[in-house]
């Protein structure tokens, strides 16, 4: 690694136990508008985020909001030196901004998300970073299919606040101008930029070149970069149906479903159908018999992880809480006091479910649109991946029994939809600090609502 861009604190591991030295990194988005540069940025600081490296997204436009907070297509004109001098100054407002949050030793992956489409707005980013001590890692998303800009065009105009309030078709054609204005001066990474470490996505990944790419982060990032596409598709996620484990208030094990997870099994492919309708689709379940009974009456091809399995709950696979609380009183409280962190004698941490579910997560992100059969505590993980859940908070996660979850991806956020299968279902889900509870839950009513949920089984 070059010495230049390496700041003078001593090495540290983080959390994860990555060593991440003294590396600090500015992701440097360059893209035209409608590429998927958000949504890609978005995803980066989640992802990071999950695996407890310390990410913030800096984003241009909302800068430039602040002064001019819905600017029609001549704005971005080049030629209007009162709009280059605003959008200058929001670029270094960000930039400002970020070398500010990187003092803090924790802090590691900044992502700047702005067009950045000049070679020379990008030498001024690099030195800016050579002169804080970050490195610089530029990611272009070159794309010229059409459908594709036309679904991200649509999408901008749904959700970005510059076109909040406005006629959608008038909103649409002011966008296509813009992207014109920017197409204008719009320089791709080439040749003259050899020098720069750099990750160009070329048509939604089909082709990717990788330059100078130089350290563990840098290559983790461009890693998960190789796997992303940013086509539009959502994820379906549901836990088994009820099982006999959960009828005793048992954990683990492998139970067969009960009378009334069997119901589940056989309403699903019509709540699937009612949410995704004729899309094709890949189900995914764990190896163990609660999710593929789950599973077995849907039309698609199927598909069992042993990283799907339930989370490993060691010695006291097969207990109550109640037995848990009387047998391992120590390790009752300990596991209150920091779920996420909390490890079962011979088992497993939410911390260890996240590692094992890293190349799921990679396989996801290659994938179109998959549905997923799980265990509580594996979907609480993957469900906080895609929706940026908190460590303290997404063990604690109350996730009902026979509900079905769609998760869409989109620029500035995940959208979520629950869908109720209105069959009953046991409930033992147990609040931090509390007894453990072994009771009867009523069926919610077949609705979408998004964070409405039942209390049930906690792993
Ligand atoms: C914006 O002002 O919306 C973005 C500025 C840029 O990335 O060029």
């Amino acid at each position: 690694m070059r010495p230049t861009t390496r700041t003078r604190a001593s090495s540290r591991a983080n959390s994860v136990g990555v060593q991440a030295e003294d590396t600090k990194i500015c992701v440097v988005m360059v893209g035209l508008p409608a590429r998927g540069k958000s949504l890609i940025a978005q995803k980066v600081v989640r992802y990071l985020g999950w695996l407890s490296i310390e990410a913030k997204c800096f984003n241009v436009g909302s800068y430039r909001r602040n002064a001019t907070p819905q600017p029609s297509a001549s704005f971005f004109d080049t030629s209007n030196k009162e709009g280059e001098r605003l959008r200058r100054e929001a670029a270094e407002a960000a930039v400002a901004d970020m070398c500010k949050w990187f003092r803090s030793p924790h802090n590691l992956i900044a992502i700047l998300d702005a067009t950045n489409s000049t070679k020379k707005r990008r030498q001024w980013i690099k030195d800016r970073c050579d002169a804080e001590g970050i490195e610089t890692l530029f990611v272009e998303s070159k794309c010229d299919d059409e459908d594709l800009i036309m679904s991200n065009i649509k999408e901008v105009k749904l959700t970005s606040p510059d076109y909040a309030g406005q006629d959608p078709e008038e909103a649409a054609q002011d966008f296509r101008q813009r992207i014109k204005m920017y197409e204008n001066v719009y320089e791709t990474l080439d040749e003259d930029e050899k020098h720069l470490t750099y990750c160009k996505i070329i048509d939604v990944g089909s082709h990717v070149i990788i330059n100078k790419i130089q350290d563990y982060l840098q290559s983790r990032v461009v890693y998960y970069l190789m796997n992303l596409h940013i086509k539009p598709r959502s994820i379906w996620i549901s836990r088994h149906g009820e099982s006999m484990f959960n009828l005793s208030g048992k954990i683990g094990g492998d139970a067969d479903i009960s009378p009334r997870g069997e119901l589940y099994a056989q309403r699903l492919p019509e709540l699937v159908q009612q949410s995704a309708g004729d899309l094709p689709l890949t189900v995914w379940t764990s190896t163990l018999k609660r999710t593929n009974q789950t599973a077995r009456f849907l039309p698609y091809e199927k598909l069992s992880w042993k990283a799907l399995d339930e989370l490993d709950s060691g010695v006291c696979d097969g207990l109550t809480y109640g037995e848990i609380e009387q047998q391992f009183p120590q390790d009752f409280k300990a596991r209150d006091e920091d779920k996420y962190n909390y490890r079962y004698l011979g088992g497993e941490s939410y911390r260890d479910v996240v590692i094992r579910l890293e190349p799921i997560i990679m396989e996801l992100e290659r994938s179109e649109n998959i549905l997923i059969i799980t265990h509580q505590a594996v979907l609480r993980c993957i469900y906080a991946y895609f929706m940026g859940s908190s460590q303290e908070k997404s063990p604690w996660m109350e996730v009902p029994l026979h509900c079905l979850i769609r998760l869409t991806p989109r620029a500035y956020k995940t959208e979520e939809e629950r869908f109720f299968a209105n069959i009953p279902a046991v409930s033992t889900f147990r609040e931090k600090g509390s007894k453990a509870e072994h009771q009867e839950t009523e069926a919610s009513s077949s609705r979408n609502s998004s964070p409405l949920i039942m209390p049930q089984v906690a792993t």
